[in-house]
């Protein structure tokens, strides 16, 4: 094989981080994997649509057909987003024998487990570390480096925007609607901004966290969730004056058998690290019986941040690929039945 042929499924913050990447790193991901991954087709929804970005137009197409068919893609990276026609794109690539790359925490905590179950009967591979946490490695981390511990709780701030329209309304005492237009200008939120001030996103997110860290599959829809557009200037100020943060949190913590999950704003003393978690950053504490607490700090929204989980995973898939091998990815199963927000 002289090079692996990917595809690339949407133009948009993330792909563009991600075909800036592939450029910028041709090399050293040639030397890391022993031939260089190349491009060859792009989907988007608009090939007259102007672009910021030096993709030669004939690799643009609109039709999904065109990669699906394509025998000599073997990787397709999905990152248009939305639970439709993205689950489509994904389950007929799997099924077509071709591996799946993504970001999308939609698809994921909504069919997650069925995809991989079909990539595994296929021996194809589904990676999505770029889904939760942006730049963070927490799958990476929950699936393998904490493979050895019973997973006791993953709590933190895992929505990007929500973090950023909170730190610019208590930094600069900014109003919510201009704070989160700076967040849409900056390629953080989603393309329905109201899932992640809603708390969605991150509900999306959690879902996923949970089956990764606790081998449990909950509907992102069963999550209780509170997003942040209840939250006041008045509120953020009162909250700074008694020496408190106001955080959207995600937390994932289990006890006496039961799995306790939720996502809502929260006042965070000004002396815990997670205030100081600020803009677009995120953090994860996990807590595992062996290793204790661990915290975990990076962007977790943005081009190139999620780019480079994108990228790793691709370069994953095709190392994994020269080596021959497609092992299934392991996940855990839940050792007990976990009761899950006290349900009967
Ligand atoms: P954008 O809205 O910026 O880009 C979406 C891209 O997909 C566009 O290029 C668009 O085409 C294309 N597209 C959308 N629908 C279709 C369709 N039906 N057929 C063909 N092309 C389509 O999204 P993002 O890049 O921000 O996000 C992509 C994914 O990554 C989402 O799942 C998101 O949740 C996830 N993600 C995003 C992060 C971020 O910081 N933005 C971080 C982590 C994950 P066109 O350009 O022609 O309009
Ligand atoms: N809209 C998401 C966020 C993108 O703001 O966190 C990263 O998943």
């Amino acid at each position: 094989m002289n090079s692996i042929k990917i595809a690339v499924l949407g133009l948009g913050n993330v792909g563009k981080g991600v075909w800036k990447i592939l450029r910028r790193h041709r090399n050293m991901i040639k030397e890391y994997i022993g031939v260089p991954i190349d491009v060859k087709k792009v989907l988007v929804r608009d090939v007259q649509k102007k672009r910021d970005i030096d993709v030669p137009p004939h690799m643009l197409t609109t039709n999904f057909d065109d990669i699906l068919l394509d025998e000599d893609i073997r990787i397709i990276v999905e990152l248009i987003g939305g639970l439709h026609p993205a689950y489509e794109y994904m389950r007929k690539a799997i099924e077509m024998g071709k591996h799946v790359v993504t970001a999308n925490k939609a698809v994921i905590a909504s069919y997650g487990r069925e995809l991989i179950q079909l990539a595994n009967e296929r021996n194809v591979l589904l990676r999505f570390e770029g889904s939760v946490g942006g730049g963070i490695p927490i799958i990476a981390a929950l699936t393998r480096s904490l493979a050895a511990n019973e997973i006791e709780a993953v709590v933190g701030i895992i929505n990007g925007t929500t973090n950023y329209i909170l730190t610019q309304m208590t930094r600069y005492g900014m109003d919510f609607n201009t704070a989160l237009k700076l967040a849409q200008e900056k390629g953080y939120a989603e393309a329905d901004p109201s899932s992640d001030v809603e708390g969605e996103d991150a509900a999306f997110k959690l879902s996923i966290l949970a089956f990764i860290a606790f081998g449990v599959q909950v509907p992102p829809q069963d999550i209780p969730r509170e997003g942040i557009t209840r939250i006041s200037e008045k509120e953020i100020q009162y909250a700074a004056q008694l020496g408190y943060t106001i955080k959207l949190l995600a937390a994932a913590r289990k006890h006496d058998g039961k799995l306790d999950l939720h996502v809502h704003p929260a006042l965070v003393p000004n002396t815990h690290p997670l205030a100081a978690v600020n803009d677009e950053f995120n953090a994860l504490f996990v807590k595992g019986d062996a290793v204790g607490e661990l915290m975990m700090y990076g962007k977790g929204a943005g081009s190139l941040p999620t780019g480079s989980a994108v990228v790793s995973d691709i370069m994953d898939v095709a190392s994994t690929m020269m080596s021959g091998s497609t092992t299934p990815y392991m996940y855990r199963n839940a050792r007990e039945k976990l009761q899950i927000n006290g349900e009967g």
